[in-house]
This record gives C-alpha cells, sequence and structure tokens, in this order.
C-alpha cells in the first residue's frame, strides 16, 4: 500500500470518531491554509497478536524506519516514532499491561484472547475493536486504573490523533493562535496541564482538543465515550532549516489526557 492511500483511509476512519478534526481542517483550508499533517499515533497493548513489536513491520513495510523510543512511566507507556521523508511521522505507544493490577490484566488477557490470526497489513491499523464488546461496567473498570486501556477497550485500533503542523500554516504561527481559531469554531481544548504543552526550548510546542464523544456499543447496549483528537504541533529548528523531528515525554503525558472521561 502506498503511503498516500495509507493515510487517506486512516483519515477517513479517523473522522468518523472525530468528526470535529474534519471541520477544523476544512475551516482551516477556508483560511487558505494548507494542512499538512505532522503526525499520527496509534495505542495497543503490550501483549497479544497487536503488540509495538508486532504492528512495527506495517510502519516498516509502508518505508517508515524508527527513529527513536520513549518511556511515560506515570501512564505506564512505552512508545516509538518513526519516520519516512516527505510523510507524516507516526508515534506508536504501547500500554505495559504487567503493570497494571491483576484484575485489569485479566480484563485485557480476555480481549486479547479473541483476536483472529490473520495477518498484519496496513488496514489493520484501521480496523477498529477485535474483540466482542466488553461490558461498559468493565469498561469503566478499566478505564478507572488507565484511561487508556479504557480507550482501547472500546474502540480498537485506530489512529488515535492526527496533527496539524502549524509549521506549514501561513497566518496562523503560534500553538495558542490556532487554539484561540479552533475555540472560535465552537470546540475545547484540553487544558490539562496547561493549554501549550512544551516551550521553545524543548524544540516542540503541543496542544490538542479535547476528543469528540461517540456512541459505541457495548455489552448493555450503546453508551457515549470520548473517541479520539486533533493535535496542533510546532516544530522548533535543531540546525538552520532543520526542524526537531523527536517528541516530549514530559509534555505529551497531559496530550493524552485528551481522552480521558472526567474532565
Ligand atoms: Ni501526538
Amino acid at each position: 500500500m502506498k503511503c498516500e492511500r495509507f493515510f487517506e483511509e486512516l483519515w477517513r476512519d479517523f473522522t468518523r470518531l472525530a468528526p470535529h478534526a474534519a471541520s477544523i481542517a476544512e475551516s482551516l483550508s477556508q483560511l487558505g491554509e494548507r494542512v499538512v499533517n505532522d503526525h499520527v499515533a496509534f495505542r495497543t497493548f503490550n501483549r497479544g497478536p497487536y503488540s509495538l513489536e508486532a504492528l512495527e513491520p506495517i510502519l516498516l513495510g509502508l518505508g517508515y524506519r524508527p527513529m527513536d523510543e520513549y518511556r511515560f512511566e506515570a501512564k505506564r507507556l512505552r512508545a516509538r516514532a518513526y519516520l519516512r521523508a516527505g510523510q507524516p511521522r507516526i508515534f506508536l505507544s504501547e500500554l505495559l499491561v504487567e503493570q497494571l493490577g491483576s484484575w485489569a490484566q485479566s480484563a485485557i488477557d480476555g480481549l486479547l484472547s479473541q483476536i483472529p490470526a490473520a495477518p498484519l497489513g496496513p488496514e489493520r491499523l484501521w480496523s477498529g475493536r477485535p474483540w466482542r464488546a466488553p461490558s461498559f461496567a468493565d469498561y469503566a473498570r478499566l478505564s478507572e486504573e488507565s484511561e487508556y486501556a479504557g480507550w482501547l477497550a472500546a474502540h480498537g485500533l485506530h489512529a488515535n490523533h492526527f496533527t496539524v503542523s502549524i509549521n506549514a500554516l501561513e497566518t496562523l504561527r503560534s500553538v495558542e493562535q490556532v487554539l484561540s481559531f479552533v475555540e472560535s469554531l465552537g470546540f475545547s481544548i484540553n487544558e490539562a496541564g496547561g493549554r501549550v504543552k512544551g516551550k521553545p526550548e524543548d524544540l516542540l510546542e503541543q496542544g490538542s482538543t479535547l476528543a469528540d464523544s461517540i456512541e459505541v456499543a457495548f455489552a448493555e447496549g450503546p453508551r457515549t465515550v470520548p473517541s479520539c483528537y486533533y493535535e496542533f504541533a510546532l516544530r522548533h529548528e535543531v540546525a538552520p532549516g532543520q526542524l526537531y523531528e523527536g517528541f516530549v515525554p514530559a509534555s505529551a503525558d497531559k496530550i493524552f489526557e485528551s481522552t480521558d472521561r472526567k474532565r
């Protein structure tokens, strides 16, 4: 699969879960801006057939190479960033399931045991939930322990967020200007840890919307839960003409909270 088609399909799936992102992209285009995707992020469990190591060959097959690895201790995550020249960066994180309590571990194992054996092609990354609808009670209990675990149990595999490159914008030049524009459209901003995450000296400044809420099927019937959000990234130069390519765990930590239920 070509990268262009990969990102088209991924965006189509993502905007079903986060319709506000399509609205924002459309409004930026109407301003005359070129909407360039800085990166997409995926979430997974570190156990079973969809671990980071298992999914990585899909990204390598698309021509990406691993750039760096990150730890998010408080969120119990490990992540890797991947680069391919001329394409959006990809950020793949996995939850360190063994660091959760025993109830959560067995609930997650119960989901993972339902994943059918199947070849792992790129379309897997927007294939959604490969397990039966969990009970809403289990979803809520999992989310208490790890919002990330609850999100994955409810939604499965999708892009968790797309990211507008502020560097590619002409009229909106800072994260705060973009966030104000997004608010002027009627959408909410994730203010956990401050509206703008990161400082110029971190080389990466980011902000994000709050996730949309969508109806998801649970064993008890449909419930409305947070889905996906849109992120905005401004990268600074490490050398003249050369932008910082990495990610900054200290600031990304609070960005993960864009999908929290209690806000
Ligand atoms: Ni991100």
